[in-house]
């Protein structure tokens, strides 16, 4: 077993970071208060080719693999992790959907612009009445000729106002259940569909997150991805992947909110002496970066089957659980070091902290991690 990066992953790694200390920091503290969106960053990710970075070169991806994109939105979560959900739905929900379940003639058209970061991408499963409980798709694709006739509502929609190219899962077959669900391929600008405000988040406020609506919306049946009725396993297999992006965001976030607790410790004096060499600081310290290296093996483990060609739903569901609730504890616990600092804005920690919460909600709550983890032990 080798636990050591290799130099491609180590660069890689360290451009992110690079890039995160140096300009996203800068005002990532506006950008947050003002819900604004960082389209700057995306572009300028984009260039760095972390917009498709594990898309496939001759479709203008990176081919780099699953470690190298967890190392990566480890870094950008723990300066912005408003910019890192951009990326990892774009990354991992989006291309890899598209590229592992595409047809031929839809990868050619839809997957270059995406990896190269011109227009990002949208997955759309989340319903006002279908959060946890996939499977009870209510906006319809009924068959009409050539085409799909989309209706119904999409909520909480990570770049619903942004994004050019929608995957949409919507039921065809009510009578079969979930194995009448579709994924569609669909265009933003196509008619019919309408976008919500900007919800107003607890965090992560700089991403756009929207309803969307769909009118009657046509779409073309060469959009459909896969045979008709493989929409859930298309969404439960895509979130899969899209969970280790989102453990790895959440490492970032906890040891974000650690690099600076530490910091502060060894600065910071109460009782004669700097904070550091209280015990009550220090263990706090400890308990932290257990839980990070913790999370951060999970998540390094569930990118590492992936790259394999292993079975990675298990192991992206502990990663998810088990790095969101860590992320949610020590940012909580980094507040507490910074006490009445960690309570304004300046410091960063109480951003992290709201960041965290919703790692612990989105691509699958923790209770529905806990689902995924107990069945695979408890199947017969
Ligand atoms: N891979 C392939 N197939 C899978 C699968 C997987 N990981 N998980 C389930 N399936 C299949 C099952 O095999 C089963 O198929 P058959 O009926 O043919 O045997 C079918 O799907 C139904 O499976 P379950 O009976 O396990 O389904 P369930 O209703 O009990 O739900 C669940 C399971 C894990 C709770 C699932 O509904 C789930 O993951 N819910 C959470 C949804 C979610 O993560 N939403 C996030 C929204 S996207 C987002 O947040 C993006 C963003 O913008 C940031």
């Amino acid at each position: 077993m080798n636990f050591e990066y290799t130099e491609e992953q180590e660069m890689i790694r360290q451009a992110a970071r690079d890039y995160a200390q140096r300009e996203l920091i800068k005002d990532v503290i506006e950008r947050d208060e003002n819900a604004e969106y960082p389209a700057e960053h995306v572009k300028n990710l984009a260039e760095l080719g972390f917009m498709g970075m594990m898309a496939e070169p001759k479709y203008d991806g990176g081919g780099m693999d699953t470690v190298s994109y967890v190392l990566a939105m480890e870094e950008i979560s723990k300066v912005d992790s408003a910019v890192g959900v951009i990326m990892s739905v774009n990354n991992s929900l989006v291309l890899w959907g598209l590229e592992e379940y595409g047809s031929d003639a839809q990868k050619e058209k839809y997957i270059p612009p995406l990896a190269r970061g011109e227009v990002t991408g949208a997955f759309l499963l989340s319903e006002p009445e279908a959060g946890s409980d996939a499977t009870m798709q209510r906006t319809t694709a009924v068959e009409d000729g050539d085409y799909y006739i989309l209706n119904g509502t999409k909520n909480w929609i990570t770049s619903g106002g942004t994004a050019s190219t929608y995957l949409v899962i919507a039921q065809t077959h009510p009578e079969k259940r979930h194995h009448g669900i579709n994924a569609f391929i669909v265009e933003k600008d196509t008619p019919g569909i309408s976008v919500g405000v900007h919800e107003n988040k607890m965090g992560m406020r700089s991403s756009d997150t929207h309803s969307v609506m769909f009118t009657d919306v046509k779409v073309p049946k060469e959009n459909r991805i896969g045979e008709d009725g493989f929409g859930f396993k298309f969404a439960m297999r895509t979130l899969d992947g899209g969970r280790i992006g989102i453990a790895a965001q959440a490492v970032g976030i906890a040891a974000g909110a650690f690099e600076r607790a530490v910091q502060y410790s060894k600065e910071r004096k109460a009782f004669g002496t700097e904070i550091a060499n209280h015990q009550a600081i220090a263990f706090k310290i400890a308990d932290m970066a257990v839980k990070i290296e913790n999370s951060r093996l999970l998540t390094l483990k569930a990118a590492w089957l992936k790259d394999q060609e292993k079975s990675y739903s298990l192991a992206s569901a502990m990663a998810k659980k088990y790095a969101a609730d860590a992320a949610m504890w020590v940012t909580t616990e980094a507040v507490q070091i910074f006490g009445g600092y960690g309570y304004v804005k300046e410091y960063h920690v109480e951003r992290l902290m709201r960041e965290a919460k919703l790692t612990q909600i989105y691509e699958g709550t923790s209770e529905v991690q806990n689902i995924v983890i107990s069945r695979a032990y408890l199947k017969h």
